[in-house]
C-alpha cells in the first residue's frame, strides 16, 4: 500500500482491455494524481503500470502503480471494470451470475479496506452490477454510479452527426433505459442546436423516420457489431469513463446519461437505470426527469421490468 499524496486517486480495479484503455485515456488527460491498477493477474497490472508509466515525460506527472485492494483505503475514485464480457452472440444479460458473484468479492474487499468514495461501475451487465455494487457497499446511492448508457447516447451523437453532417458536439440527443437490449432513443428531446430533429421529418422529404430507426438499431446493436469484428469493445467506454472521471473530480455539474437508482422518477423504483442525471463531485447530484412520450415512458418501463427480472440473482 502506498501513502496518499496530495490530490486525487483512482483506483481501477480489472485491467483487461477496458481498464487499460481507460487508464491510458486517462494519463492522457492528465485529470487526476495517482492512478492504481489492481487486477487478479498482478503481472498484468504491473506491465500496464510500467507501459504507461514511460509515457509519463511525453504527458502530465502522475504516480502509477500496480496495487492492492488496500489502496482503495484513500480512493477518492474506484472504477470497477473487471469481469467475464460478452463472447460472440451472448447477450450483456447472459453475463448476470458469473460477474455478480465476483462483484461480491470485489466490492467487500474495497469496503474492508474503509473505501468511502466514489464507485463508478463499467462492468456489464452494467445496470445490474450498479445496483448490486449499491447493495454489497451500503454506501449512498448517490456514491454509485454506473457507466449505464453513456456510450449509447455517445454513439447516437455521433451516428446523427454523421447523418446530418453535423459535429456530433451539437446534437443533443439521448438514450435511456438498459445499457442493453431494451434501450430507447428519446426522439421528442432530441435536437441540434436547439432544433428538434423530428421537424427535419417534416419539413424535409429528405430526412424520413426509418433512417432514423436504422439509426437507432445501429446504436442499440454496435457492440454486437464490433464485438463480431474484433472480439470486444473499449475505446469508446474507456472515453465515457474519463468524461464521468472529469464531471466527478473536477466538480463540473454535467448532464450525462448514467446508471443510478430511481426512487420515484419517472414512475420507477428500487432499479438502476440509464437517464440523464447531473453529475459532481457528490456524486449524482440530480436526476433529470424528461416529459416523455408516451410510448417512450412505455419502453422505458418495459426496459426496468426486464432488468427488474433480471436482478433476482443479485438478490438471491
Ligand atoms: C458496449 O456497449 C460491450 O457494453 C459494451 O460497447
Amino acid at each position: 500500500m502506498e501513502a496518499k499524496g496530495k490530490g486525487t486517486r483512482v483506483v481501477i480495479i480489472g485491467t483487461g482491455f477496458v481498464g487499460s484503455s481507460y487508464a491510458y485515456a486517462l494519463l492522457n488527460q492528465g485529470v487526476i494524481d495517482e492512478m492504481v491498477l489492481v487486477d487478479l493477474n498482478k503481472e498484468k497490472a504491473e506491465g500496464d503500470a510500467m507501459d504507461l508509466n514511460h509515457g509519463m515525460p511525453f504527458g502530465s506527472p502522475m504516480r502509477i502503480w500496480a496495487g492492492t485492494y488496500q489502496d482503495c483505503s484513500e480512493a477518492d475514485l474506484v472504477v470497477i471494470t473487471a469481469g467475464a464480457n460478452q463472447g460472440p452472440g451472448e447477450t450483456r444479460l447472459d453475463l448476470i451470475e458469473k460477474n455478480a458473484k465476483i462483484f461480491r468479492t470485489i466490492v467487500g474487499s474495497v469496503m474492508d479496506n474503509g473505501f468511502n468514495g466514489i464507485f463508478l461501475v463499467a462492468t456489464n451487465p452494467v445496470d445490474i452490477l450498479s445496483y448490486a455494487t449499491w447493495k454489497f457497499s451500503g454506501l449512498p446511492m448517490e456514491k454509485v454510479i454506473g457507466s449505464g448508457t453513456i456510450l449509447d447516447t455517445a454513439r447516437f451523437r455521433f451516428l446523427l452527426g454523421q447523418y446530418f453532417d453535423v459535429d456530433s458536439r451539437n446534437v443533443h440527443a439521448y438514450i435511456m433505459g438498459e445499457h442493453g437490449d431494451t434501450e430507447l432513443p428519446i426522439w421528442s428531446h432530441a435536437d441540434i442546436a436547439g432544433k428538434p430533429i423530428l421537424t427535419y421529418v417534416d419539413e424535409d422529404n429528405h430526412v424520413n423516420m426509418n433512417e432514423l430507426d436504422t439509426i437507432f438499431t445501429n446504436v442499440r446493436d454496435a457492440a454486437y457489431h464490433i464485438i463480431d469484428r474484433k472480439g470486444a469493445t473499449y475505446y469508446g467506454i474507456a472515453m465515457g469513463l474519463v468524461r464521468l472521471t472529469k464531471a466527478i473530480l473536477r466538480n463540473e455539474n454535467s448532464v450525462l446519461t448514467i446508471s443510478t437508482l430511481l426512487r420515484g422518477q419517472y414512475g420507477l423504483d428500487d432499479v438502476y437505470i440509464g437517464v440523464p442525471a447531473i453529475v459532481n463531485r457528490q456524486g449524482i447530484r440530480e436526476v433529470l426527469e424528461l416529459n416523455l412520450s408516451e410510448e417512450e415512458q412505455k419502453k422505458l418501463h418495459h426496459s426496468a421490468s426486464v432488468l427488474k427480472e433480471a436482478m433476482k440473482p443479485v438478490h438471491d
